[in-house]
């Protein structure tokens, strides 16, 4: 079994963002910059946050973060957007999912310029993405295709599960798997909460990509030997035995699965990591106005 060790490759590609980012400074005098709208105090949108600050200091980027209330209107989270959409020394705007149920997430993400949206939810990034033309690929989906181009697996040719269809990970995902480039090529399956009968699919998976959200729920017995196994869940946990008071887990049993896969990713360290790769690279791209000018 070889690990996909999400803390390696994001260090070493961190390095090369870097070195790109000091140059963008000498040529630009400015860092790039990126704008992330936090909305009231749940924990994991603070953590993730948190985390996404602080890396774009580690790269030598400029961050701001505009915090607001759970009480907050709609309409005054969009004219924030529409501000931070006309300033020019803004390259990326991304609003912290998830929002409260006040708030028309839909309404939010069509609401930032799609040149700015490094988050790549944006339906013109979407439909672009599935055209496969220059776009901003959502960070996470970004992430695991940077994991395997990292470690040289091809997938052309594979049969691929995702299990999930959200918004953010498993519908894009599957597109990407699905997609003729590499990594991609994969005859893909999305599972999702009405599917028969996962373990069927999963048993006949050469790649098998878990982005549900429930703790575990990927066994060993769901899983054939030398398979390529990527695990998206971060689950959270109360925990007393941890300093942050609370521990992760992922959607697969890595103890046992680990056992029979060619390749899989731990949790915490492995795709999560790599979500925030995935949003610097877009944000030095609309920076260096790479894809839309
Ligand atoms: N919530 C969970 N994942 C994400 C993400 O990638 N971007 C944003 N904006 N919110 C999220």
């Amino acid at each position: 079994m070889i690990l996909l060790d999400g803390k390696l490759v994001s260090e070493d590609l961190k390095k090369s963002i870097a070195d790109q980012a000091a140059i963008f400074l000498k040529e630009n005098e400015r860092k790039p910059h990126l704008a992330a709208i936090l909305v009231g105090n749940d924990g994991g949108s603070e953590t993730y946050v948190a985390s996404k600050v602080k890396n774009c200091e580690k790269v030598g980027f400029e961050s701001t973060l505009i915090r607001f209330d759970t009480s907050v209107s709609e309409i005054e989270l969009l004219n924030e957007i529409r501000i931070i959409n006309e300033r020019t020394d803004i390259d990326g705007l991304i609003v912290q999912l998830p929002l409260p149920a006040h708030i028309n997430p839909d309404l939010v993400t069509e609401t930032i310029d799609y040149r700015k949206d490094v988050d790549g939810f944006h339906p013109v990034n979407l439909g672009r993405m599935q055209r496969n033309l220059p776009c901003f690929l959502p960070a996470t989906p970004f992430g695991i295709l940077l994991m395997l181009e990292y470690y040289k697996i091809n997938t052309s040719g594979m049969n691929c599960v995702v299990i999930g269809r959200s918004n953010i990970v498993g519908s894009p995902i599957s597109i990407l798997m699905a997609r003729n480039a590499n990594p991609g090529n994969c005859t893909v399956t999305l599972a999702h909460s009405k599917t028969k009968n996962i373990k069927e699919l999963t048993l006949n998976a050469d790649i098998i990509i878990a982005a549900i959200g429930k703790k575990n729920f990927l066994s060993a017995d769901m899983v054939k030997n030398g398979s390529i196994i990527i695990d998206v869940g971060i689950n959270r946990e109360e925990s007393s035995e941890s300093r942050s008071g609370y521990k992760l887990f992922g959607d697969v049993d890595f103890e046992q699965v680990s056992k029979k896969a060619a390749f899989i990713t731990p949790v915490p360290g492995g795709v999560g990591l790599m979500t925030i790769v995935g949003l610097l690279k877009n944000t030095l791209s609309a920076a260096r106005k790479e894809i839309y000018s």
